[in-house]
């Protein structure tokens, strides 16, 4: 369906060389929902051995982390058995394929037991915390990096977007984003026109899917009066801080963007539809043809690129960080363009951790050989299968 580049994700199984990382890294998850699950899940499916999730972090119960695990309204069922440990003296355990992974339930991360675990890298995925004081309350508590779900607070050592600005990540660094998954989305589009034809100014439009901070039906739960509306009743305007973020990653269009969001009546699966005055004049078929080209070569397993009629239930459980809508691309008088990108929101984000994660282990075990060169692509990511429903 999707036309891969001959280093895709859906080709190519490996992960990074032995030498960039190591035999495998003890890592945390903070906050296990949607982003949380999704990761633990995109970990299995891609085989992976360089990452050992010893421990979850999550305030729910465990009868209800397992069940979630194991089954998935979006993704389906999780691929392999989910158990519960009988609980110990320490506590819960979760059994996933045969590997152990302690449960904690503790909404302090200043009490959070990472040097007891020996867990060397948390994920905050809680979605609960921004800010670089709690970050260094992991650390704090023995973890040696942080790594957050979100943009979170511009006071970060850095924010990474996969393959698009992996040079930013040094090996000192302990406090590390790796942006939103619409960031992800777009900023290699982003990239490769303004490399290209140049980008004057563009207005961003992202549709995206429903979020945890939406009530099912109308409640008093918010202050923002558009989310106290039923998520599947309505298209809703929300805030967005997407050209801000476009702006950390790529400061060469800083103040040439504006966005807005849109979510809309779906649990998954979102599209950026982009706006944008270039430079340069071209074609339709021309501006397909450099995106198509640098889906395959400068970001390989990243962004993708179609040319069939799809629609958005098609890009469940994709795992690039985007995918380019051939079929919807238009120019105005040569200069004025219209783009349609779908990305899983969920799913290719998830990938996205595991890639700044492994690039980030690497960088730090190896500095020396640096595999982070702009816009290199080719992260390991993970062979996913369609979801089993
Ligand atoms: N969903 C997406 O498409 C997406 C994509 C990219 C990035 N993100 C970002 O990723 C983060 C998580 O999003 P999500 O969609 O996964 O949200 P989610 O489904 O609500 O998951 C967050 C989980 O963390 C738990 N939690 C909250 N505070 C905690 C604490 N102090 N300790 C341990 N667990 C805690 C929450 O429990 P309670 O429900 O009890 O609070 C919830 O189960 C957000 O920052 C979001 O912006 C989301």
């Amino acid at each position: 369906m999707f036309k891969q580049s001959p280093n895709s994700p859906l080709t190519v199984p490996a992960a990074a060389t032995p030498t960039e990382t190591p035999a495998t890294t003890p890592v945390a998850i903070n906050g296990f929902g949607r982003i949380g699950r999704c990761l633990l899940r995109a970990l299995v499916e891609s085989n992976r051995r360089d990452l050992e999730v010893r421990a979850i972090n999550e305030l729910a119960d465990p009868a209800t982390i397992r069940h979630l695990t194991q089954y998935d309204s979006t993704h389906g069922r999780f691929p392999g058995p989910v158990d519960l440990e009988p609980a110990t003296p320490t506590g819960h355990a979760l059994r996933v394929n045969d590997h152990t992974i302690r449960l904690l339930n503790q909404p302090q991360v200043a009490a959070l037991p990472w040097r007891e675990l020996g867990v060397e890298m948390v994920f905050e995925c809680s979605g609960s915390f921004t800010d670089r004081k709690t970050a260094a309350q992991h650390l704090a508590q023995g973890a040696q990096r942080v790594l957050f779900s979100q943009p979170a607070d511009r006071d970060l050592d850095a924010t990474v977007v996969a393959g698009v600005n992996p040079g930013t990540l040094k090996p000192h660094h302990r406090i590390v984003s790796a942006a939103s998954c619409t960031t992800n989305a777009i900023t290699p589009v982003l990239q490769t026109l303004h490399r290209t034809l140049g980008i004057e100014s563009g207005l961003l439009c992202t549709l995206h899917a429903a979020m945890h901070d939406q009530p099912v039906i109308d409640a008093y739960h918010h202050t923002d009066l558009r989310k106290t509306r039923a998520a599947f009743e309505s298209m809703i305007p929300v805030d967005t801080a997407l050209a801000a973020g476009i702006g950390r990653i790529l400061p060469e269009l800083d103040g040439r963007l504006a966005a807005r969001a849109i979510r809309v009546p779906l649990a998954n699966v979102s599209a950026m539809d982009a706006t944008l005055q270039l430079r340069r004049t071209t074609t339709a078929a021309d501006l397909n043809q450099i995106l198509q080209q640098a889906a395959a070569e400068q970001y390989p397993g990243l962004l993708g690129y179609t040319e069939e009629p799809l629609a958005s239930c098609d890009f469940i459980h994709d795992p690039h960080s985007g995918t380019v809508d051939a079929s919807q691309t238009t120019v105005v008088n040569g200069r004025l363009a219209k783009l349609l990108i779908w990305f899983d929101n969920e799913w290719g984000y998830a990938c996205r951790l595991i890639d700044v994660a492994t690039l980030w282990l690497a960088t730090a075990k190896n500095p020396q050989k640096a595999p982070l060169t702009r816009g290199v692509g080719g992260f390991p990511s993970a062979p996913h299968p369609p979801p089993a429903k």
